[in-house]
C-alpha cells in the first residue's frame, strides 16, 4: 500500500499513539479538578502547552487548544468580527481559502459584513498590489492561508506581513494547517502575525484536536462559551490525551525538518519530472520554492478526477482528488477554479501528498502504475 494522500490526514504516529494511551489510561482526570488527579491533569496540558510554545517560538499562554483546523479558523474569522466590530466590518481573505475560512466569511457576509476575496494568478498566488488596494480605514481581518491545500502555492507571507506593519489594528491570520513541518516557520511565526491555526490530524497526532497560536495584547471573542477552560477564551473540557499526543507528535515533526522536507522535495520532483512527460497531462504544481514540498496536482485531460483515484486505489496507491471535503461531493477544486482553469479541468484535478515517511521506491512505484492507467485511459479517449 501507498499512501499519497496526507494532506486529507496522516496516520497517527505509534509513539503518538502510546502517549494518548497511557495518558487516557493513567491521567484521565479533568484539569479543573481541584484533586490531584485533576491537578496531574492540569500539570500535563500546561506541560504541553510550553512545549507547542517552545517549538514555535511563542509563549505559553499565546496557545489555545481547539477541536482542529475547522474549529481554529472558524474561531478567529467570527471571534474578531465580534470582538472588532464596532471598528469596522470589512475583511479580507483570498479565493482560496480552504472552505473552513471562506464558509465563515460568508456566514460574516450574511450578517452584514463586508469581505474581499483576493484573486490569485495562474499560479494561486495572490498579489500584495491587491492586498494594499484592498486595505480600508475598516478592514479588521486579513486572513491569508501559509499553504494552499489543493495545489500546494506558498502564500507571500513577509511580504503580507510588511505590509501590514503599517496597520497595526489589523488583525492579521494564518491558516497554517498545510504549512507546518514544511520549511516555512519562519514566514508562518513572523513578527507580525496575530492568529495561527494549527490541526493536529495533519502532522501524526489523532484526529479532532489542534490549537490556535494568538499574539498577546489581541483579543478574540470565544467562539465555545461556558465554563471557562482556556482562560475563558474556549470552553470545553480539554482533551489532554490527544493535546499530550499532539505536542509529541509536533516535536517529532519539527525535528529534522531541513532533511524531511528535502526528501519530500525529491519524491515530488521524481513524480513531477516523469508525469511531465506525458502530452495529455496538465500539472498546476510545480516543484519550485513558491509550492510546499508535499503537494503535487495535476489532471490526465478527459479523465474525471475520481475515475483515477479509484484506478490507482486498485493498485493499492492512494490518492485523492484535490481535496478531501469536496471529493465526494465531485466539485470542482475551487483553487483551480479561481485560477481561471476551465470547469472541465479543474474537475478532473487529482493530487499526490506526501509525508516525510514517503520514499523514492514509491515514487518509482507510481510513475510504473501512472505509465500502465496513462496508456488505458488514453486508449479510452481515443475511442471517445
Ligand atoms: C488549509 C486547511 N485549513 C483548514 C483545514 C481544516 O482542518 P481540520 O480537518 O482539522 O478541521 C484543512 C483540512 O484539510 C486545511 O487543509
Amino acid at each position: 500500500m501507498i499512501y499519497f494522500d496526507n494532506s486529507a490526514t496522516t496516520k497517527v504516529a505509534p509513539s503518538v499513539l502510546e502517549t494518548y494511551t497511557t495518558v487516557s489510561q493513567k491521567v484521565w482526570g479533568n484539569p479543573s479538578s481541584l484533586h490531584n488527579f485533576g491537578e496531574t491533569a492540569f500539570h500535563l496540558l500546561e506541560q504541553s502547552r510550553q512545549q507547542i510554545a517552545d517549538l514555535l517560538g511563542a509563549k505559553p499562554y499565546e496557545i489555545f487548544f481547539t477541536s482542529g483546523g475547522t474549529e481554529g479558523d472558524n474561531w478567529v474569522v467570527k471571534g474578531t468580527a465580534t470582538a472588532k466590530r464596532t471598528f469596522g466590518k470589512h475583511l479580507i481573505t483570498t479565493a482560496v481559502e480552504h472552505p473552513a475560512i471562506h464558509n465563515s466569511m460568508v456566514q460574516l457576509e450574511e450578517l452584514g459584513f463586508d469581505v474581499t476575496y483576493l484573486p490569485v494568478d495562474k499560479e494561486g498566488r495572490i498579489s500584495i498590489d491587491d492586498l494594499k488596494a484592498a486595505i480600508r480605514p475598516d478592514t479588521i481581518l486579513v486572513s491569508v492561508m501559509a499553504v494552499n491545500n489543493e495545489i500546494g502555492t506558498i502564500q507571500p507571507l513577509t511580504e503580507v506581513a510588511d505590509v501590514l506593519k503599517q496597520y497595526p489594528k489589523i488583525h492579521f491570520h494564518i491558516d497554517a494547517v498545510q504549512g507546518i513541518g514544511k520549511g516555512i516557520q519562519e514566514m508562518i511565526m513572523n513578527d507580525r502575525v496575530d492568529f495561527v491555526t494549527f490541526s493536529g490530524h495533519k502532522f501524526h497526532a489523532p484526529r479532532g484536536v489542534g490549537f490556535i497560536y494568538a499574539r498577546s495584547g489581541r483579543k478574540l471573542a470565544p467562539l465555545m462559551t461556558g465554563g471557562g477552560q482556556e482562560n475563558n477564551w474556549r470552553s470545553g473540557t480539554e482533551n489532554v490525551p490527544a493535546i499530550a499526543g499532539m505536542a509529541k507528535a509536533l516535536r517529532l515533526l519539527l525535528t529534522d525538518e531541513t532533511e524531511k522536507v528535502a526528501r519530500e522535495r525529491a519524491i515530488k520532483q521524481r513524480v513531477y519530472d516523469h508525469i511531465k512527460e506525458f502530452n495529455k497531462v496538465t500539472i498546476f504544481s510545480q516543484p519550485t520554492d513558491g509550492f510546499a514540498p508535499h503537494i503535487l496536482c495535476f489532471t490526465i485531460n478527459g479523465v474525471r478526477g475520481e475515475t483515477i483515484v479509484h484506478a490507482f486505489e486498485d493498485q493499492g496507491i492512494y490518492i485523492s482528488t484535490t481535496s478531501a471535503c469536496s471529493s465526494k461531493k465531485h466539485l470542482a477544486s475551487s483553487t483551480l477554479m479561481a485560477m481561471n482553469t476551465p470547469e472541465a479541468i479543474a474537475t478532473s484535478a487529482i493530487r499526490i501528498s506526501l509525508d516525510e515517511n514517503n520514499t523514492l521506491a514509491e515514487a518509482d512505484e507510481f510513475n510504473r502504475v501512472f505509465d500502465k492507467l496513462y496508456k488505458r485511459f488514453s486508449k479510452i479517449n481515443a475511442d471517445a
